[in-house]
């Protein structure tokens, strides 16, 4: 287990309790990592948790979801269509700074001596909240509390509420309100997966100041994008204060001088905004910034805080998963949904960023992690989220068709990790070899249209998704000599520790489904609405033997499979791999990708997450119980479980196959992936498909739901330990609650028409407002030795190929 592992912090300063995550102490240990799990973001603005004082601090990221810079890709050996310009988000001013001198001495969190300390992410109320006393040695106390938050209803917006009481003397009190160009750093801590941008790549445009606002601009050098961002302040208190507001090269600054006295409180209210585009000028922009704040400063904080509660509440309403009498998953549950909320709420016409916006990791990029890891969660809780994240992959069509292009191939190729819709992959490998982005967009493109019968999404933005991404499977594969089966070559599926393989299972399986979708969708159009049939035909011209072409190369597929040992096989040449050797490699050496040459991992059979496994539980219907069990057992010991992507959906399968120890396990890995800081890199920001990821492990795995064809199906396993699971879900615009013990299950409809679902192999009509109860009778099998939910206890996860 590698050091970070084991820096998590302890017990005693993080407290369990059901809606919040509560700091008791500060550490500066646990600086970096506390960064991120206690940003606040909204989905379009994210601010990392730090210090309100500005220091002390590790990535002090403000960030603006799709706000990038693009930057020339030097390879040291060129070669024809390999990504051109890499794109990384931009770490914008920093303007939560408020920084506080009393008696003219600077309040610094790390050297003063605090009577009292608590920091808490409160996620009904959607605040970071500090409360703490700062003793001096001159004998002055004085009382620090502070309030921070981005506004889930007005997305532009953010406000932060600074208290200052001087408990023992008068004193003279000056609270200096900041915005300042942060300074970026390509790696900040040297780990590949990690680059950042600050100001540094932006030209500062406008800088004004006057009263308590400082409004700023900026523009990208070569991205073309620009930026505003702007504060304003309001003072209450009965002391006597002056103020000015000032701006220079690179800050704008606004300075309370107050006359403090005792027991008098001094209230700081601040509001800030961003604003960003690709095509405004930056004085329009600026004055955009200028009418937010206008409005903000009219609503005042308590109205901000009023509608962030109404927008948690109706959250809460639809996404709450319970654990009754189980306070430390709830809290578990509760932070990784919270944080799931923040990273999609306003993500409007952007994707969901590797990380969310918390933080540096994966430079603010968009993978098959949204489609695969979050979507899920948003189709059945939020489904106009989803529609909006699976409309921003459509707007990028036009640049998936020249990507196809590109790589010399018909139809469209998404790009596998991306901002503003180009491949930013510059490793192919383990990057743009990854075709299986299209099949995995189809995916949830299906999975949303059929959770929700939204058909005219299906019409309007799924059709031509279908015919590009089919185009492009049966440019990509061919039909074999010898036995005329559709082969894929040269591709990388999931697993990125064997890459640009022959006939990677996954990806033909999904390939496969991608293509009958398409033929069922597009023959249902002509039949039912020949008008958008003919609109296809006229703009992209589809050609009626086209359909029958990939009907052809689904029906065909090839699928590797082991006969001997009764395995799928992940990829053609799999089997014949040396074996790694899991007992000689110190946990210290994982991940993998961090200790060895790509070249020396690719000739092994080492898996770094779930690949075929993850095909058994997208696709369950394709294989027999048995398959499962065998695959399962097979591939489990070869992960490594390298990618955090890993373990929910290990955790899935393993409950569906009965390894019901396994399956609590890895979902407990999952559920404190960032909050234990199992993968060591949490500081870089939190891992959302994580999160997303064990969301599925509650509702696909204990609740045993599957969702094919549009029938849910439950065939409940909830842990003993677990005690109980209840959930909503929201399917075809009505509301399903869950109800479940490890021996029962209830299931109540809210909305106006019947429902038909399977209970274990029963179908239930359910009606609306009558629940129903049934009993489970596949039981789980007692997760005897599993552990409970504790940081402690996640220390004993630990890669699967290594001793543990
Ligand atoms: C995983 C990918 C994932 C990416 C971003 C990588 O480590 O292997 O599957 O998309 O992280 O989360």
């Amino acid at each position: 287990m590698s050091d970070s592992r084991r820096q998590h912090a302890p017990q005693d300063i993080y407290t369990r309790e059901p809606w919040r995550l509560v700091e008791t102490r500060f550490d500066e240990r646990y600086l970096a990592a506390a960064e991120s799990l206690f940003a606040t973001a909204n989905g379009y603005l994210g601010m990392r948790g730090t210090c309100d004082e500005g220091q002390p601090v590790v990535h002090n990221g403000t960030y603006v979801n799709g706000f990038h810079e693009t930057w020339p890709i030097v390879y040291g050996e060129e070669a024809y269509g390999f990504a051109k310009l890499g794109q990384t988000i931009v770490d914008v001013p920093d303007a939560k700074i408020i920084r506080l001198y009393v008696d003219d001495e600077p309040f610094f969190l790390p050297t003063a001596t605090l009577e009292g300390f608590e920091r808490a992410l409160d996620m009904r109320a959607g605040t970071l909240d500090r409360e703490l006393v700062w003793a001096h040695s001159s004998g002055q106390r004085v009382s620090i509390r502070s309030r921070r938050l981005v506004s889930l209803e007005h997305r532009h917006l953010a406000a932060i509420e600074y208290d200052v009481t001087l408990l023992a003397s008068d004193a003279p009190v000056v609270l200096v309100s900041e915005v300042v160009d942060s300074g970026g750093s390509t790696h900040p801590n040297g780990d590949p997966r990690t680059r950042q941008f600050g100001c540094e790549v932006l030209d500062a445009e406008v800088g004004r100041a006057a009263d308590a606002r400082v409004v700023r601009g900026y523009a990208t050098r070569s991205s073309g994008m620009t930026l505003s961002c702007a504060i304003d302040h309001e003072v209450r208190t009965d002391c006597s204060f002056g103020v000015k507001a000032s701006t220079d090269e690179s800050a704008g600054r606004v300075v309370y001088s107050i006359d403090g006295t005792v027991g008098t409180r001094i209230r700081l209210t601040k509001y800030i905004t961003y604003h960003t585009s690709r095509r405004r000028q930056v004085e329009e922009l600026c004055q955009r910034a200028e009418r937010v704040l206008d409005r903000a400063v009219e609503k005042g904080f308590q109205g901000l805080l009023a509608s962030q509660r109404r927008f948690l509440d109706d959250f809460w309403h639809h996404s709450d998963v319970e654990v009754p009498d189980n306070p430390e998953w709830q809290q578990t549950i509760r932070f990784n949904l919270f944080h799931m909320c923040q990273a999609t709420s306003r993500a409007e016409g952007v994707g969901v960023p590797a990380k969310g916006l918390t933080g540096p990791g994966y430079e603010g990029h968009y993978f098959w992690d949204t489609e695969i890891y979050v979507l899920p969660f948003l189709t059945y809780t939020k489904p106009r989220i989803a529609q909006n994240l699976l409309r921003q992959r459509y707007d990028c069509l036009e640049e998936a068709r020249q990507r196809a292009r590109e790589v010399n191939q018909r139809g469209a190729l998404f790009p596998w990790r991306t901002i503003n819709g180009n491949e930013a992959s510059a490793y192919y490998a383990a990057g743009t070899a990854q075709y299986h982005i299209n099949a995995d967009i189809v995916y949830a493109l299906r999975k949303y249209v059929d959770a929700t019968g939204d058909g005219d999404f299906l019409k309007e933005v799924g059709a031509e998704i279908l015919v590009e991404t089919a185009r492009l499977w049966v440019d990509l594969g061919f039909f074999g000599r010898h036995d005329g089966k559709f082969r894929i070559n040269g591709v990388t599926g999931p697993d990125e520790y064997n890459t640009v393989v022959n006939n990677n299972l996954y990806t033909n399986l999904m390939a496969r489904e991608n293509l009958w979708y398409a033929v069922k969708t597009i023959r249902a159009l002509s039949e039912d609405d020949p008008q958008r049939f003919a609109s296809l035909v006229r703009d992209i011209g589809l050609g009626a033997d086209e359909i029958d072409g990939w009907r052809q190369a689904a029906d065909r597929m090839y699928l590797p499979y082991d006969e001997r040992d009764g395995v799928h096989l992940q990829d053609d040449s799999f089997k014949d791999k040396q074996d790694w050797d899991f007992d000689s490699t110190p946990l210290d050496k994982y991940p993998l990708l961090l200790h060895y040459h790509p070249l020396v991992i690719y000739r092994y059979r080492v898996v770094k997450q779930a690949d075929v496994v993850l095909a058994m539980f997208l696709l369950g219907h394709e294989f027999s119980h048995d398959q499962k069990r065998r695959n399962f057992v097979y591939y489990d010991q070869l992960t490594t479980r390298d990618s955090s992507l890993s373990c929910s959906i290990e955790s899935i399968i393993a409950a569906e196959v009965g390894e019901a120890d396994k399956a609590f396990s890895y979902s407990i890995e999952a559920g404190l992936m960032d909050l234990a800081d199992v993968a060591g890199n949490v500081q870089d920001g939190c891992h959302i498909a994580s999160m997303g990821g064990f969301w599925m492990t509650l509702i696909y795995g204990f609740a045993g739901m599957r969702d094919t064809g549009g029938r849910i199906s439950f065939a409940p396993k909830v842990p003993v330990r677990l005690g109980g699971l209840r959930f909503p879900l929201q399917i075809r615009g009505q509301r399903l609650e869950v109800d479940l013990t490890p021996t029962s299950a209830t299931y109540t409809l809210r909305g106006e028409a019947p429902l038909t679902i399977v209970h274990e192999d029963e179908l239930v009509e359910l009606e609306p407002e009558v629940p129903s109860t049934r009993e489970v009778r596949r039981r789980p099998q007692a997760a005897g030795g599993a552990p409970a939910v504790t940081a402690s206890d996640a220390e004993a996860v630990t890669p699967a190929g290594g001793p543990s």
